[in-house]
């Protein structure tokens, strides 16, 4: 079992004491924003790799596996994209885009995110697809031919279709996770080579159990595709519960024993990762701000880089998986 974590250059460069945790906890390391267009794509006909080299120089140097994250993404986009991208030229751009990005890493790269977040059942669409901006500039196959290239481009990757709340009771989750299976069984039907499911499990803090049927067999199905699973981005939102640190870290917790206990039963998850590992440089609080203020606490080690609980329920989980 692989566990791991996103980082940023700007954190691992500049501080050493969390380089130093990083490595010791991390057997895989995913770049959180330098492989993002607004980071990567300065201009239609650039690319700034410096930040993704030196992360990918880091995890050789530090025995740890890389993985690129996201191939195509409708967030993050440079701000040339809007005047620039037609329904003309956006095809060979994405190609282009994905081929020179996934070429360059062959053979160095355990998995990439090739599609992230593409799916929006809310726009009503049959096949539960987001419209904007890459359905409405090259169609619902953009899908294919970006996985058909990172394929052409790193026969060894392992391709993932990365998506977020896939792991909650809403019914609008629920219409996600039909859509996923719905997609993953016609794509797969014509070839389209999907070895894996994201599961980026931004979990809230005051989640009931994630052991409850509808999830459990929407892992059972992902799996009977044979489709692999990766937790690729956990962390549990603690922006709702109570300030009290004690308890509230062993809320969070409690929801990090909970959902891996439960992932972990299906052998197709091959990897874990966290979004960021210390509280000190989370995006949760920016992405879900607490009312008080108080420091958010969504992640195994704290802002001295110490474990704290959620790191023992995950070690628990690990242990009781006999997945270690
Ligand atoms: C987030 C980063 O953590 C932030 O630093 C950045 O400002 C925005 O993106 N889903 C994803 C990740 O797929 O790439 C996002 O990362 C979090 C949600």
């Amino acid at each position: 079992m692989l566990y791991g974590a996103a980082a940023t250059k700007t954190h691992l460069s500049n501080d050493a004491a969390f380089a130093a945790a990083f490595a010791a906890q991390c057997g895989i390391l995913v770049p959180e924003v330098e492989l993002k267009w607004d980071a990567l794509r300065p201009t239609p006909d650039t690319y700034n790799f410096g930040p993704v080299d030196w992360l990918q120089h880091f995890a050789g140097a530090h025995q740890m596996k890389f993985r690129g994250h996201p191939l195509v993404w409708y967030q993050s986009l440079p701000k040339w994209f809007d005047t620039y991208v037609t329904q003309q030229n956006a095809r060979d751009l994405m190609l282009t885009h994905v081929s020179t990005v996934v070429g360059r890493y062959a053979r160095k790269v355990h998995s990439w995110d090739v599609v992230n977040e593409a799916l929006d059942p809310n726009e009503k669409r049959p096949d539960g697809l987001r419209s904007k901006p890459w359905v409405n500039l090259i169609g619902p196959d953009y899908i294919d031919m970006a996985f058909h290239a990172a394929a052409q481009a790193d026969p060894n990757a392992i391709l993932v279709w990365n998506e977020n709340h896939l792991e909650t009771r809403e019914s609008w989750a629920q219409a996600k996770r039909d859509a996923m299976l719905k997609n993953l069984q016609e794509r797969l039907k014509r070839n389209v080579p999907i070895h894996a499911i994201g599961l980026q499990s931004h979990l809230p803090g005051t989640s009931p159990t994630f052991s409850y049927p509808e999830f459990t067999s929407f892992l059972r199905s992902v799996s009977d595709l044979g489709v692999k699973i990766i937790v690729s981005e956990m962390d549990v939102i603690d922006s709702d519960l109570p300030a009290d640190p004690v308890a509230r870290d062993q809320t969070v917790a409690n929801v990090y024993y909970d959902y891996l206990s439960t992932v972990l039963r299906e052998k197709s998850v091959v990897a874990i990762l966290t979004w960021g590992i210390s509280d000190r440089y989370t995006w949760i609080g920016g992405y879900k701000p607490r009312q008080d203020n108080a420091q958010a606490r969504p992640l195994p080690l704290d802002t001295s880089y110490q474990p704290a609980p959620p790191w023992n329920a995950m070690v628990r989980a690990f242990e009781e998986s006999s997945r270690t």
